[in-house]
């Protein structure tokens, strides 16, 4: 395998097989699992909604997931070069990158906005731990969200926070920043995750949770639920945004790609599983609608929580986890962008994480007021499609539905298509069988499958 060259003078290795896995984790695990897999669980109808997930992750995320690692490693570079290398290596046209350019901008755009929701969290473990919860109602816990998205000053600063505790991390590198990071973060998460589900299993309701999860009940799945299971899949396991290149630039020649994606897809799902079996049981506990929808997190739990014994703790430890679970994803967000603001420029780590993830930042604003100032503000309000849609609204719709399947479709069809076979086969260090398996995927199925949800989630 070629050396890298250039641009690589500060690039080092994780420092094992386990400290990539914690970091992808740390990138997969978010609101996605925490927030999102619940309610569309919920919604979906329990049981056969996971057991459609679960194929979606297996058959569509993980190989996917493989391609990304794959191009990081070979090519060496940020996502934009490593593409460029490996297509140049494999006598494939440069556009390619087209992927990696996309990804990144997905990534930009997606961290302004998440920033924000990182600092709802932030601003939530304050509310619970003082008890602001206690005793509520549902009008009272809704004042207290309602306030916060109408304050842009309050919002702002949580923004500020969330982002620095980003940039901070980022700017001491891959093993002082990244690793030591997830290191502490994500061993916390699981033991704050475990804390909770145990004390839903004293709610009473922990056997009606298992059951609505575990009971495949094939009458409640819709062709939409099945999309959305696809659509979840990408999300969850932060495909799409040039975060596992960046990533497996970083990862050692030795260790087995394939073994490595599996392993960080079980630990994504077992943590959507746990945190279904943390918040069902509370929600079935206070009668409340199981597919309550977004609101489920920031208006229906924190009544929940303000109503049970010991909830001010337990609500506190829930938004503690939450918010290491966002910041987690927050510095994979920024990683790529760094890197390639470090190569493209004679900057260190430090100014490029300062440089990125500022314009970040200012970025977020324009979502802050969206949320309030410009509430009203719809830029694309004159087409049906676009109709109430505010800016941070359309944000998440565009990298959402648009920009991450596109990435997506065009990594899967590159290393599918335009890689040389010998190329992956050494790379992937995969036996006959498995190869072939995961090749007819790569080819075939998931350009397939991406290509019917994106057209979907344009329709719907
Ligand atoms: N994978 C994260 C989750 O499940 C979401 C995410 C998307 C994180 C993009 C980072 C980047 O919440
Ligand atoms: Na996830």
């Amino acid at each position: 395998k070629p050396e890298p060259t250039q641009g690589s003078g500060a690039r080092g290795l994780w420092s094992s097989r386990l400290a990539f896995i914690l970091a992808a984790t740390g990138s997969a695990v978010g609101l996605g699992n925490v927030w999102k897999f619940p309610y569309v669980t919920g919604e979906n109808g329990g049981g056969a909604f996971v057991l459609v997930y679960l194929l979606c992750i297996a058959i569509i995320g993980i190989p996917i997931m493989m391609a990304e690692v794959f191009i990081g490693r070979n090519g060496r570079h940020n996502p934009i070069a490593s593409f460029r290398l490996v297509a140049e290596r494999n006598l494939a046209k440069p556009a390619w990158r087209l992927s990696a350019i996309i990804g990144m901008l997905a990534a930009f755009i997606i961290l302004s906005f998440y920033s924000v929701i990182g600092g709802w969290a932030a601003s939530y473990i304050g509310h619970a731990a003082a008890g602001d919860f206690t005793g509520g109602t549902a009008d009272s816990v809704g004042k207290i969200f309602g306030d916060l998205l109408a304050s842009p000053v309050e919002l702002l600063i949580w923004h500020t926070v969330f982002m620095a505790l980003v940039i901070w991390v980022v700017s001491r590198g891959l093993k002082g920043g990244l690793e030591r990071a997830v290191t502490i973060l994500m061993p916390a998460l699981f033991l704050l995750l475990l804390a909770v589900v145990g004390y839903a299993t004293t709610t009473g309701h922990f056997g009606e949770a298992v059951s609505f999860l575990f009971t495949p009940n094939f009458g409640a799945l819709t062709v939409k639920g099945v999309l959305v299971a696809l659509g979840h899949a990408f999300f969850t396991l932060s495909l799409g945004m040039a975060i596992m290149m960046a990533y497996g630039s970083y990862l050692g020649n030795d260790v087995n790609i394939a073994r490595t994606a599996v392993s960080v897809a079980i630990m994504d799902t077992v943590v959507a599983l746990l945190a279904g079996l943390a918040i069902f049981p509370v929600v079935f506990a206070n009668g409340l609608e199981a597919g309550a929808g977004p609101g489920l997190i920031f208006q229906t739990l924190p009544l929940a929580f303000g109503n049970m014994p010991m909830g001010s703790l337990f609500g506190a430890l829930f938004f503690i986890l939450l918010l290491f679970a966002a910041w987690t994803s927050g510095i994979s967000l920024l990683e790529p962008v760094v890197e390639w603001v470090e190569e493209k420029t004679s900057l260190g780590r430090t100014a490029s994480a300062s440089l990125a993830g500022g314009a970040c930042w200012a970025l977020g604003i324009v979502s802050i007021l969206s949320l309030n100032v410009w509430s009203d503000v719809t830029p694309l309000g004159m087409f049906a499609a676009f109709e109430g849609k505010t800016i941070f609204d359309l944000l998440d719709y565009f990298t959402a539905n648009i920009m991450l399947p596109l990435s997506g479709l065009l990594t899967a069809l590159f290393v599918g298509w335009c890689v040389a076979r010998e190329s992956l086969k050494m790379d992937l260090a995969l036996d006959g069988g498995a190869f072939a398996l995961w090749f007819n995927l790569i080819r075939y199925v998931s350009p397939v499958a991406v290509v019917i949800v994106f057209i979907y989630n344009l329709t719907a």
